[in-house]
Protein backbone atom coordinates (compact mmCIF):
# COMPACT_ATOMS: atom_id res chain seq x y z
CA UNK A 1 0.00 0.00 0.00
CA UNK A 2 1.50 3.41 -1.12
CA UNK A 3 1.89 5.25 1.77
CA UNK A 4 -0.58 8.30 1.88
CA UNK A 5 -0.57 11.60 4.18
CA UNK A 6 -3.33 10.22 6.16
CA UNK A 7 -1.93 7.00 7.48
CA UNK A 8 0.01 9.10 10.44
CA UNK A 9 -3.06 11.21 11.32
CA UNK A 10 -3.54 12.14 14.80
CA UNK A 11 -7.35 13.57 14.46
CA UNK A 12 -9.12 15.74 17.22
CA UNK A 13 -12.71 16.47 16.31
CA UNK A 14 -13.88 20.44 17.50
CA UNK A 15 -17.35 20.75 18.52
CA UNK A 16 -17.31 24.18 16.87
CA UNK A 17 -20.27 25.22 18.94
CA UNK A 18 -18.72 24.90 22.37
CA UNK A 19 -14.60 25.06 21.54
CA UNK A 20 -13.26 28.88 22.09
CA UNK A 21 -15.92 31.83 21.21
CA UNK A 22 -13.40 34.55 20.10
CA UNK A 23 -16.31 37.32 19.95
CA UNK A 24 -17.55 36.85 23.14
CA UNK A 25 -21.22 36.27 22.01
CA UNK A 26 -21.25 32.99 24.25
CA UNK A 27 -21.20 31.09 20.85
CA UNK A 28 -17.56 28.95 19.62
CA UNK A 29 -16.43 30.02 16.48
CA UNK A 30 -13.64 29.80 13.67
CA UNK A 31 -11.69 32.36 15.18
CA UNK A 32 -11.92 30.66 18.16
CA UNK A 33 -10.07 27.15 16.64
CA UNK A 34 -7.68 29.83 14.96
CA UNK A 35 -6.54 31.07 18.85
CA UNK A 36 -5.95 27.21 20.04
CA UNK A 37 -4.08 25.78 16.88
CA UNK A 38 -0.74 25.91 18.67
CA UNK A 39 -2.12 24.06 22.11
CA UNK A 40 -3.51 21.64 19.31
CA UNK A 41 -0.18 21.20 17.89
CA UNK A 42 2.01 20.99 21.34
CA UNK A 43 -0.75 17.61 21.94
CA UNK A 44 0.65 16.07 18.64
CA UNK A 45 -2.46 16.64 16.89
CA UNK A 46 -2.28 16.84 13.04
CA UNK A 47 -5.44 16.91 11.64
CA UNK A 48 -9.11 18.75 13.19
CA UNK A 49 -12.38 17.43 12.08
CA UNK A 50 -14.82 20.35 12.55
CA UNK A 51 -18.46 19.78 13.50
CA UNK A 52 -20.65 21.52 10.88
CA UNK A 53 -19.99 25.43 10.52
CA UNK A 54 -22.72 25.78 7.59
CA UNK A 55 -25.34 28.41 7.92
CA UNK A 56 -28.64 26.73 9.82
CA UNK A 57 -31.26 27.32 12.08
CA UNK A 58 -29.59 25.27 14.38
CA UNK A 59 -32.32 22.48 15.07
CA UNK A 60 -29.79 19.80 15.14
CA UNK A 61 -26.66 22.14 16.12
CA UNK A 62 -25.83 22.68 12.08
CA UNK A 63 -26.46 19.08 11.36
CA UNK A 64 -29.71 20.85 9.57
CA UNK A 65 -27.62 22.88 6.57
CA UNK A 66 -29.99 26.09 5.30
CA UNK A 67 -27.48 26.76 2.96
CA UNK A 68 -24.26 24.78 2.43
CA UNK A 69 -22.09 27.60 0.72
CA UNK A 70 -22.30 29.76 3.69
CA UNK A 71 -20.74 29.60 6.89
CA UNK A 72 -23.35 29.92 9.79
CA UNK A 73 -23.10 33.90 10.99
CA UNK A 74 -22.43 31.88 14.56
CA UNK A 75 -19.43 30.79 13.52
CA UNK A 76 -18.15 33.55 11.08
CA UNK A 77 -17.73 34.00 7.77
CA UNK A 78 -15.80 32.50 4.45
CA UNK A 79 -13.21 34.22 5.46
CA UNK A 80 -12.77 33.60 8.77
CA UNK A 81 -13.24 29.87 7.48
CA UNK A 82 -10.19 30.60 4.79
CA UNK A 83 -8.08 31.69 7.64
CA UNK A 84 -8.62 28.74 9.18
CA UNK A 85 -7.33 26.84 6.40
CA UNK A 86 -4.19 29.15 6.21
CA UNK A 87 -3.28 28.61 10.03
CA UNK A 88 -3.76 25.11 10.04
CA UNK A 89 -1.66 24.71 6.65
CA UNK A 90 1.21 26.74 8.22
CA UNK A 91 1.72 24.82 11.09
CA UNK A 92 1.39 22.02 8.76
CA UNK A 93 -1.88 20.43 10.08
CA UNK A 94 -4.94 19.08 7.65
CA UNK A 95 -8.41 20.12 7.91
CA UNK A 96 -11.20 18.07 7.56
CA UNK A 97 -15.19 19.26 7.71
CA UNK A 98 -18.63 17.10 8.43
CA UNK A 99 -20.65 16.87 4.75
CA UNK A 100 -24.46 16.31 5.86
CA UNK A 101 -25.46 14.56 2.56
CA UNK A 102 -28.36 13.17 4.15
CA UNK A 103 -30.71 15.68 5.01
CA UNK A 104 -31.00 19.15 4.62
CA UNK A 105 -33.02 21.92 6.84
CA UNK A 106 -36.63 22.48 6.35
CA UNK A 107 -35.01 25.99 5.99
CA UNK A 108 -32.72 25.23 2.64
CA UNK A 109 -34.24 26.87 -0.45
CA UNK A 110 -34.80 23.59 -2.00
CA UNK A 111 -36.99 22.18 0.64
CA UNK A 112 -39.05 25.82 0.31
CA UNK A 113 -39.78 25.24 -2.97
CA UNK A 114 -40.63 21.69 -2.54
CA UNK A 115 -43.18 22.06 0.23
CA UNK A 116 -44.97 24.65 -1.64
CA UNK A 117 -47.23 23.88 -4.88
CA UNK A 118 -47.41 27.60 -5.67
CA UNK A 119 -43.40 28.29 -5.84
CA UNK A 120 -42.07 28.51 -9.51
CA UNK A 121 -39.62 25.92 -8.79
CA UNK A 122 -41.76 23.45 -7.14
CA UNK A 123 -41.99 20.97 -9.82
CA UNK A 124 -38.02 20.79 -10.20
CA UNK A 125 -37.29 20.81 -6.13
CA UNK A 126 -40.08 18.42 -4.96
CA UNK A 127 -38.07 15.20 -6.18
CA UNK A 128 -35.34 16.13 -4.15
CA UNK A 129 -36.87 14.79 -0.71
CA UNK A 130 -38.92 12.22 -0.35
CA UNK A 131 -42.63 12.02 -0.38
CA UNK A 132 -46.01 9.68 0.12
CA UNK A 133 -49.63 10.19 -0.22
CA UNK A 134 -50.47 8.29 2.66
CA UNK A 135 -52.92 5.28 3.45
CA UNK A 136 -55.84 5.17 4.19
CA UNK A 137 -56.88 3.71 7.64
CA UNK A 138 -59.77 1.35 8.36
CA UNK A 139 -62.26 4.55 8.66
CA UNK A 140 -60.93 6.02 5.44
CA UNK A 141 -58.88 8.19 7.35
CA UNK A 142 -55.38 9.09 5.75
CA UNK A 143 -52.23 7.63 7.63
CA UNK A 144 -48.62 7.93 7.05
CA UNK A 145 -47.80 5.47 5.63
CA UNK A 146 -45.19 3.16 7.64
CA UNK A 147 -45.35 3.09 11.43
CA UNK A 148 -41.22 4.00 11.32
CA UNK A 149 -39.64 5.79 13.98
CA UNK A 150 -37.41 8.57 13.46
CA UNK A 151 -33.41 8.02 15.37
CA UNK A 152 -34.61 11.31 17.51
CA UNK A 153 -37.54 9.25 18.71
CA UNK A 154 -41.60 9.94 16.88
CA UNK A 155 -42.78 9.30 13.56
CA UNK A 156 -40.42 9.98 10.16
CA UNK A 157 -43.32 11.23 8.78
CA UNK A 158 -44.51 14.91 8.54
CA UNK A 159 -47.50 16.10 7.16
CA UNK A 160 -47.93 18.90 4.72
CA UNK A 161 -51.74 20.36 4.03
CA UNK A 162 -50.67 22.66 0.90
CA UNK A 163 -49.68 19.10 -0.66
CA UNK A 164 -52.12 16.98 1.27
CA UNK A 165 -48.46 14.42 1.02
CA UNK A 166 -46.29 13.39 4.00
CA UNK A 167 -42.77 14.03 4.24
CA UNK A 168 -39.85 11.48 5.30
CA UNK A 169 -37.34 12.57 8.14
CA UNK A 170 -35.37 9.56 9.85
CA UNK A 171 -34.00 12.90 12.29
CA UNK A 172 -35.65 16.09 13.55
CA UNK A 173 -38.72 17.18 11.33
CA UNK A 174 -36.52 20.17 10.82
CA UNK A 175 -34.43 17.71 8.85
CA UNK A 176 -36.24 16.28 5.93
CA UNK A 177 -34.21 13.57 4.16
CA UNK A 178 -32.82 13.78 0.33
CA UNK A 179 -33.50 12.22 -2.09
CA UNK A 180 -30.61 9.98 -3.62
CA UNK A 181 -32.82 8.33 -6.66
CA UNK A 182 -32.71 11.68 -8.30
CA UNK A 183 -29.50 12.35 -10.17
CA UNK A 184 -29.80 16.54 -10.17
CA UNK A 185 -30.10 16.52 -6.61
CA UNK A 186 -27.04 14.30 -6.85
CA UNK A 187 -24.90 16.82 -9.36
CA UNK A 188 -26.04 19.66 -7.16
CA UNK A 189 -24.07 18.10 -4.00
CA UNK A 190 -21.56 17.37 -6.39
CA UNK A 191 -20.74 20.92 -7.14
CA UNK A 192 -21.08 22.07 -3.57
CA UNK A 193 -18.95 19.23 -2.72
CA UNK A 194 -15.94 20.16 -5.60
CA UNK A 195 -16.31 24.43 -4.14
CA UNK A 196 -15.31 23.14 -0.72
CA UNK A 197 -12.61 20.83 -2.39
CA UNK A 198 -11.21 23.71 -4.25
CA UNK A 199 -11.12 26.20 -1.10
CA UNK A 200 -8.50 23.65 0.14
CA UNK A 201 -10.50 21.30 2.87
CA UNK A 202 -8.53 18.50 3.01
CA UNK A 203 -11.50 15.93 3.81
CA UNK A 204 -14.91 15.24 5.05
CA UNK A 205 -16.48 13.25 7.89
CA UNK A 206 -19.81 11.73 5.99
CA UNK A 207 -22.54 12.44 8.48
CA UNK A 208 -25.04 9.70 8.33
CA UNK A 209 -23.27 8.08 5.49
CA UNK A 210 -25.14 4.43 5.44
CA UNK A 211 -28.74 5.88 5.49
CA UNK A 212 -28.59 7.67 2.24
CA UNK A 213 -30.74 4.92 0.32
CA UNK A 214 -34.25 4.05 1.75
CA UNK A 215 -37.03 1.00 0.69
CA UNK A 216 -38.80 2.72 -1.68
CA UNK A 217 -41.43 0.10 -1.35
CA UNK A 218 -41.96 2.20 2.50
CA UNK A 219 -43.20 -1.75 4.10
CA UNK A 220 -44.78 -0.99 7.18
CA UNK A 221 -42.52 -1.81 10.19
CA UNK A 222 -42.15 -0.63 14.47
CA UNK A 223 -38.93 0.93 14.59
CA UNK A 224 -38.40 -0.05 10.48
CA UNK A 225 -34.67 1.09 10.80
CA UNK A 226 -33.79 -1.56 8.08
CA UNK A 227 -35.76 0.18 6.06
CA UNK A 228 -33.48 3.58 6.14
CA UNK A 229 -30.19 2.10 7.39
CA UNK A 230 -27.46 0.25 4.79
CA UNK A 231 -29.36 -0.76 1.85
CA UNK A 232 -26.92 -2.09 -1.05
CA UNK A 233 -28.06 1.13 -3.31
CA UNK A 234 -25.96 4.01 -0.81
CA UNK A 235 -22.53 2.05 -1.43
CA UNK A 236 -23.35 3.13 -5.59
CA UNK A 237 -23.82 6.46 -4.03
CA UNK A 238 -20.65 6.63 -2.16
CA UNK A 239 -18.70 5.20 -5.14
CA UNK A 240 -19.89 7.71 -7.10
CA UNK A 241 -18.33 10.39 -4.89
CA UNK A 242 -15.74 8.47 -4.38
CA UNK A 243 -14.56 8.26 -7.96
CA UNK A 244 -15.54 11.92 -9.02
CA UNK A 245 -14.50 13.81 -6.05
CA UNK A 246 -12.78 12.30 -2.92
CA UNK A 247 -10.13 10.06 -4.35
CA UNK A 248 -8.60 12.49 -7.47
CA UNK A 249 -7.85 14.86 -5.14
CA UNK A 250 -5.78 12.78 -2.31
CA UNK A 251 -8.68 13.74 0.17
CA UNK A 252 -8.77 12.14 3.90
CA UNK A 253 -12.66 10.84 4.27
CA UNK A 254 -14.25 9.00 6.86
CA UNK A 255 -17.71 7.91 6.60
CA UNK A 256 -20.38 7.13 9.32
CA UNK A 257 -22.22 3.84 9.60
CA UNK A 258 -23.43 2.62 12.96
CA UNK A 259 -24.67 -1.63 12.53
CA UNK A 260 -21.67 -1.47 9.47
CA UNK A 261 -20.79 -5.57 9.36
CA UNK A 262 -17.18 -6.99 8.54
CA UNK A 263 -17.73 -7.49 5.16
CA UNK A 264 -19.23 -3.24 4.55
CA UNK A 265 -16.33 -2.54 7.01
CA UNK A 266 -13.58 -2.97 4.13
CA UNK A 267 -16.02 -1.97 1.46
CA UNK A 268 -16.23 0.71 3.11
CA UNK A 269 -12.63 1.81 3.78
CA UNK A 270 -10.68 -1.11 2.72
CA UNK A 271 -7.69 -0.22 0.94
CA UNK A 272 -8.81 -0.57 -2.17
CA UNK A 273 -12.49 0.28 -1.63
CA UNK A 274 -13.45 3.08 -3.31
CA UNK A 275 -15.67 4.85 -1.19
CA UNK A 276 -13.99 6.00 2.42
CA UNK A 277 -10.67 5.89 3.75
CA UNK A 278 -12.02 5.44 7.03
CA UNK A 279 -14.99 4.24 9.32
CA UNK A 280 -16.56 5.07 12.23
CA UNK A 281 -18.66 2.63 13.52
CA UNK A 282 -20.58 2.32 17.11
CA UNK A 283 -19.84 -0.96 18.28
CA UNK A 284 -17.99 -0.10 21.60
CA UNK A 285 -19.99 3.06 22.52
CA UNK A 286 -23.21 1.34 24.49
CA UNK A 287 -21.46 -1.54 26.13
CA UNK A 288 -23.76 -1.14 29.45
CA UNK A 289 -27.40 -0.96 29.08
CA UNK A 290 -29.98 -2.88 30.34
CA UNK A 291 -32.42 -4.79 27.90
CA UNK A 292 -34.24 -4.93 31.22
CA UNK A 293 -35.64 -1.41 31.00
CA UNK A 294 -38.68 -0.31 29.93
CA UNK A 295 -39.17 3.07 31.30
CA UNK A 296 -35.99 4.53 29.69
CA UNK A 297 -35.38 1.77 26.75
CA UNK A 298 -32.50 1.43 24.29
CA UNK A 299 -29.00 3.85 24.63
CA UNK A 300 -30.72 5.56 27.65
CA UNK A 301 -30.92 2.07 30.05
CA UNK A 302 -27.68 2.31 31.94
CA UNK A 303 -26.42 -1.27 33.09
CA UNK A 304 -23.34 -2.87 33.72
CA UNK A 305 -20.16 -2.80 31.68
CA UNK A 306 -19.67 -5.63 29.55
CA UNK A 307 -16.35 -5.32 29.04
CA UNK A 308 -15.82 -7.98 27.07
CA UNK A 309 -17.94 -6.55 24.47
CA UNK A 310 -15.63 -3.72 24.37
CA UNK A 311 -12.39 -5.74 23.94
CA UNK A 312 -13.77 -8.40 21.41
CA UNK A 313 -15.13 -4.89 19.71
CA UNK A 314 -11.79 -3.36 19.64
CA UNK A 315 -10.25 -6.60 18.55
CA UNK A 316 -12.79 -7.94 15.89
CA UNK A 317 -12.03 -4.17 14.25
CA UNK A 318 -8.27 -4.57 14.20
CA UNK A 319 -8.16 -7.93 12.95
CA UNK A 320 -10.56 -6.79 10.04
CA UNK A 321 -8.45 -3.84 8.71
CA UNK A 322 -5.45 -5.67 9.10
CA UNK A 323 -2.76 -5.25 6.30
CA UNK A 324 -6.05 -4.17 4.24
CA UNK A 325 -6.74 -0.91 5.99
CA UNK A 326 -6.43 1.65 9.38
CA UNK A 327 -9.17 0.65 11.92
CA UNK A 328 -10.87 4.45 13.12
CA UNK A 329 -10.14 4.55 17.51
CA UNK A 330 -12.32 7.03 19.50
CA UNK A 331 -13.64 6.44 22.94
CA UNK A 332 -16.37 9.17 22.46
CA UNK A 333 -18.06 11.52 19.99
CA UNK A 334 -20.78 14.35 20.16
CA UNK A 335 -23.13 11.78 20.29
CA UNK A 336 -22.30 9.98 23.07
CA UNK A 337 -21.87 10.54 27.26
CA UNK A 338 -18.43 11.96 28.21
CA UNK A 339 -16.27 8.97 28.24
CA UNK A 340 -14.68 9.47 31.80
CA UNK A 341 -18.65 9.15 32.92
CA UNK A 342 -19.52 6.41 30.84
CA UNK A 343 -17.15 3.76 30.90
CA UNK A 344 -14.76 5.52 34.03
CA UNK A 345 -15.81 7.29 37.08
CA UNK A 346 -16.18 10.82 37.52
CA UNK A 347 -17.03 10.59 40.89
CA UNK A 348 -14.11 8.80 43.34
CA UNK A 349 -11.51 8.07 40.52
CA UNK A 350 -11.47 10.67 38.17
CA UNK A 351 -8.16 11.58 37.16
CA UNK A 352 -6.94 7.97 37.78
CA UNK A 353 -10.01 6.37 35.28
CA UNK A 354 -9.07 8.96 33.08
CA UNK A 355 -5.63 8.06 32.61
CA UNK A 356 -6.72 4.42 32.40
CA UNK A 357 -9.32 4.85 29.51
CA UNK A 358 -6.16 7.24 27.93
CA UNK A 359 -4.25 3.92 28.51
CA UNK A 360 -6.02 1.33 26.98
CA UNK A 361 -6.98 2.91 23.77
CA UNK A 362 -4.28 5.09 22.58
CA UNK A 363 -1.49 2.24 22.44
CA UNK A 364 -3.87 -0.04 19.87
CA UNK A 365 -3.03 0.24 16.68
CA UNK A 366 -5.11 2.15 14.14
CA UNK A 367 -5.81 6.10 13.81
CA UNK A 368 -7.03 8.09 16.65
CA UNK A 369 -9.59 10.02 17.01
CA UNK A 370 -9.73 12.19 20.22
CA UNK A 371 -12.79 14.25 21.38
CA UNK A 372 -12.34 18.06 22.53
CA UNK A 373 -12.13 18.12 26.49
CA UNK A 374 -11.23 14.02 26.35
CA UNK A 375 -7.63 15.46 27.04
CA UNK A 376 -8.23 17.11 30.53
CA UNK A 377 -11.14 14.49 31.62
CA UNK A 378 -14.20 16.49 30.98
CA UNK A 379 -17.54 14.78 32.61
CA UNK A 380 -20.77 14.59 32.05
CA UNK A 381 -23.16 17.83 32.87
CA UNK A 382 -24.34 18.41 36.40
CA UNK A 383 -27.70 19.87 35.18
CA UNK A 384 -30.82 20.02 37.77
CA UNK A 385 -33.35 21.41 35.18
CA UNK A 386 -34.51 20.25 32.41
CA UNK A 387 -34.34 23.72 30.30
CA UNK A 388 -30.50 23.23 30.94
CA UNK A 389 -30.56 20.90 28.30
CA UNK A 390 -30.34 22.25 24.05
CA UNK A 391 -30.16 18.79 22.44
CA UNK A 392 -33.86 18.30 20.16
CA UNK A 393 -33.33 14.27 20.87
CA UNK A 394 -33.46 15.35 24.68
CA UNK A 395 -36.87 16.64 24.51
CA UNK A 396 -38.61 14.16 22.41
CA UNK A 397 -37.08 11.54 24.68
CA UNK A 398 -37.95 12.89 27.85
CA UNK A 399 -41.72 13.03 26.90
CA UNK A 400 -41.26 9.43 25.27
CA UNK A 401 -40.12 8.37 28.91
CA UNK A 402 -42.78 10.30 30.99
CA UNK A 403 -44.96 8.25 28.51
CA UNK A 404 -43.80 5.22 29.43
CA UNK A 405 -43.99 5.65 32.83
CA UNK A 406 -41.05 7.27 34.27
CA UNK A 407 -41.02 9.74 36.92
CA UNK A 408 -39.18 13.21 36.14
CA UNK A 409 -35.90 12.17 38.05
CA UNK A 410 -36.00 9.08 36.44
CA UNK A 411 -35.91 10.76 33.37
CA UNK A 412 -33.41 13.17 34.30
CA UNK A 413 -30.95 10.79 35.41
CA UNK A 414 -31.31 8.85 32.01
CA UNK A 415 -30.44 12.27 30.60
CA UNK A 416 -27.83 13.29 32.82
CA UNK A 417 -26.26 9.60 32.03
CA UNK A 418 -26.72 9.15 28.50
CA UNK A 419 -28.01 11.90 26.02
CA UNK A 420 -25.73 13.88 23.76
CA UNK A 421 -25.73 17.22 25.29
CA UNK A 422 -23.18 15.62 28.31
CA UNK A 423 -20.37 16.19 25.58
CA UNK A 424 -21.17 19.08 24.21
CA UNK A 425 -20.66 21.59 26.74
CA UNK A 426 -18.04 24.34 27.11
CA UNK A 427 -14.44 23.68 26.87
CA UNK A 428 -12.97 24.18 29.87
CA UNK A 429 -9.54 25.78 29.26
CA UNK A 430 -9.02 27.33 33.06
CA UNK A 431 -10.66 27.50 36.58
CA UNK A 432 -13.21 30.51 35.77
CA UNK A 433 -16.85 29.99 35.76
CA UNK A 434 -17.38 30.12 32.21
CA UNK A 435 -13.98 28.16 31.57
CA UNK A 436 -12.19 30.82 29.73
CA UNK A 437 -14.60 29.67 26.97
CA UNK A 438 -16.18 32.90 26.73
CA UNK A 439 -16.68 36.43 28.72
CA UNK A 440 -20.71 35.83 27.62
CA UNK A 441 -23.05 33.21 29.11
CA UNK A 442 -22.23 30.28 26.96
CA UNK A 443 -25.51 28.99 24.73
CA UNK A 444 -25.09 25.72 27.15
CA UNK A 445 -24.39 25.87 31.00
CA UNK A 446 -20.29 25.22 31.42
CA UNK A 447 -19.79 22.14 33.96
CA UNK A 448 -19.55 23.67 37.56
CA UNK A 449 -16.08 21.76 37.78
CA UNK A 450 -14.46 23.89 35.31
CA UNK A 451 -12.33 24.99 38.96
CA UNK A 452 -10.81 21.32 39.31
CA UNK A 453 -10.51 20.25 35.66
CA UNK A 454 -9.04 22.87 32.68
CA UNK A 455 -6.26 23.20 30.57
CA UNK A 456 -4.43 25.79 32.75
CA UNK A 457 -4.31 23.73 35.92
CA UNK A 458 -3.68 20.48 34.14
CA UNK A 459 -0.29 21.92 32.28
CA UNK A 460 1.06 22.96 35.29
CA UNK A 461 1.36 18.91 36.28
CA UNK A 462 3.77 16.86 34.62
CA UNK A 463 1.61 13.79 35.46
CA UNK A 464 -2.06 15.30 34.95
CA UNK A 465 -4.41 13.81 32.23
CA UNK A 466 -3.52 16.36 29.99
CA UNK A 467 0.13 15.34 29.98
CA UNK A 468 -1.01 11.87 29.71
CA UNK A 469 -2.74 12.72 26.28
CA UNK A 470 0.66 14.51 25.15
CA UNK A 471 2.85 11.34 25.90
CA UNK A 472 0.67 9.11 24.69
CA UNK A 473 0.49 10.85 21.63
CA UNK A 474 3.87 11.10 20.96
CA UNK A 475 4.81 7.87 21.47
CA UNK A 476 2.14 6.52 18.77
CA UNK A 477 4.00 9.20 16.85
CA UNK A 478 7.64 8.08 17.52
CA UNK A 479 7.00 4.18 18.46
CA UNK A 480 4.26 4.31 14.47
CA UNK A 481 2.14 2.67 17.12
CA UNK A 482 -0.59 3.26 14.18
CA UNK A 483 0.80 0.01 13.10
CA UNK A 484 1.56 -1.81 15.80
CA UNK A 485 0.80 -5.49 16.28
CA UNK A 486 -1.74 -6.34 19.06
CA UNK A 487 -2.39 -9.17 21.27
CA UNK A 488 -5.56 -9.17 23.76
CA UNK A 489 -4.77 -11.21 26.64
CA UNK A 490 -7.64 -13.04 28.72
CA UNK A 491 -9.82 -11.01 26.56
CA UNK A 492 -13.11 -12.91 28.48
CA UNK A 493 -11.90 -11.25 31.87
CA UNK A 494 -14.67 -8.72 32.92
CA UNK A 495 -12.16 -6.77 34.84
CA UNK A 496 -9.20 -6.53 33.18
CA UNK A 497 -7.70 -4.84 29.80
CA UNK A 498 -4.27 -6.72 29.30
CA UNK A 499 -2.93 -5.90 25.75
CA UNK A 500 0.78 -6.27 24.27
CA UNK A 501 1.75 -4.30 21.53
CA UNK A 502 4.81 -4.90 19.25
CA UNK A 503 5.97 -1.29 18.27
CA UNK A 504 8.83 0.15 15.87
CA UNK A 505 11.60 0.13 18.90
CA UNK A 506 10.04 -1.19 21.88
CA UNK A 507 7.03 -3.88 22.95
CA UNK A 508 4.56 -2.42 25.27
CA UNK A 509 2.66 -4.31 27.89
CA UNK A 510 -0.47 -2.66 28.79
CA UNK A 511 -2.01 -4.21 32.25
CA UNK A 512 -5.54 -1.85 33.33
CA UNK A 513 -7.95 -2.46 35.74
CA UNK A 514 -11.36 -1.37 34.07
CA UNK A 515 -13.22 -1.42 37.24
CA UNK A 516 -13.76 0.26 40.34
CA UNK A 517 -13.30 -2.95 43.02
CA UNK A 518 -9.34 -3.75 43.91
CA UNK A 519 -8.09 -6.99 42.44
CA UNK A 520 -5.86 -9.23 42.59
CA UNK A 521 -4.82 -10.91 39.34
CA UNK A 522 -2.47 -13.53 37.41
CA UNK A 523 -0.02 -11.68 35.72
CA UNK A 524 0.56 -12.54 31.66
CA UNK A 525 4.05 -12.46 31.90
CA UNK A 526 7.21 -12.29 34.50
CA UNK A 527 7.57 -8.52 34.63
CA UNK A 528 11.46 -8.66 35.66
CA UNK A 529 12.66 -7.79 31.99
CA UNK A 530 9.81 -5.17 31.65
CA UNK A 531 10.29 -1.53 32.86
CA UNK A 532 7.73 0.55 34.03
CA UNK A 533 7.00 3.10 32.04
CA UNK A 534 3.61 4.73 32.86
CA UNK A 535 1.23 4.29 35.69
CA UNK A 536 -1.56 5.71 37.38
CA UNK A 537 -1.13 5.30 40.99
CA UNK A 538 2.15 4.03 42.72
CA UNK A 539 2.10 0.47 42.06
CA UNK A 540 1.87 -1.99 45.46
CA UNK A 541 4.91 -4.26 45.91
CA UNK A 542 2.71 -7.25 44.75
CA UNK A 543 2.22 -6.20 41.34
CA UNK A 544 -0.53 -8.54 40.81
CA UNK A 545 -2.28 -6.47 43.36
CA UNK A 546 -4.25 -3.57 41.27
CA UNK A 547 -6.60 -0.93 42.69
CA UNK A 548 -9.71 0.48 41.27
CA UNK A 549 -8.83 1.64 37.80
CA UNK A 550 -4.98 1.48 38.06
CA UNK A 551 -3.56 1.13 34.73
CA UNK A 552 0.10 0.33 33.92
CA UNK A 553 2.39 0.60 31.29
CA UNK A 554 5.85 -1.53 30.92
CA UNK A 555 8.11 -1.94 27.82
CA UNK A 556 10.75 -3.69 26.55
CA UNK A 557 13.26 -3.29 23.94
CA UNK A 558 12.89 -5.11 20.99
C1 LIG B 1 -25.04 11.92 12.82
C2 LIG B 1 -24.42 12.98 13.70
C3 LIG B 1 -25.44 13.45 14.69
C4 LIG B 1 -26.59 14.08 13.92
C5 LIG B 1 -27.15 13.10 12.89
C6 LIG B 1 -28.03 13.80 11.90
O1 LIG B 1 -25.37 10.78 13.52
O2 LIG B 1 -23.25 12.50 14.31
O3 LIG B 1 -24.94 14.35 15.62
O4 LIG B 1 -27.61 14.45 14.79
O5 LIG B 1 -26.14 12.45 12.14
O6 LIG B 1 -27.32 14.63 11.05
CA1 LIG C 1 -18.61 33.60 19.06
Amino acid sequence: MEKKWWHDAIIYQIYLRSFQDANQDGIGDLQGIIRRLDYLKSLNINTIWISPHYDSPMDDNGYDVRDFYKVSPDYGTIDDFKDVLAAAHERDMKVLVDLVLNHTSDEHPWFLAAKDPDHPEHEHYHDFYIWHDGILDKNSKKKPPTRWISWFGGPVWQYVPALDQYYLHIFSKKMPDLNWRNTTMREELKKMIAWWIELGVDGFRVDASNHLEKNWEFPDAKPGYEHFSSLPKHHEYLKELARELFIPNDLLVIGEAGGATRKEALQYAGFDSEEFNLLIQFEHCWADTDDQNVLTPGKWAKGIIDLPKIKHSFAKWIEIFKNRGYHTLYWHNHDQPRVVSHYGNDKHHHERSAKMLAYTLYLLPGIPIIYYGEEIGMTNVDYTELDQFRDVEVFTEYNNFIRNGASHNLAMQALKDRCRDNARTPMQWDPTPNGGFSAHQPWIDTNRNTKAINVTTQEKDDTSILNTYRKLLSLRKSEDIANAEVTFIDIDNPRTFFVKIAAKTHDYLVLANFKGETIHVDLPEDLTAWQLYLHNTEPHHHPQHFEPYEARIYRKAK
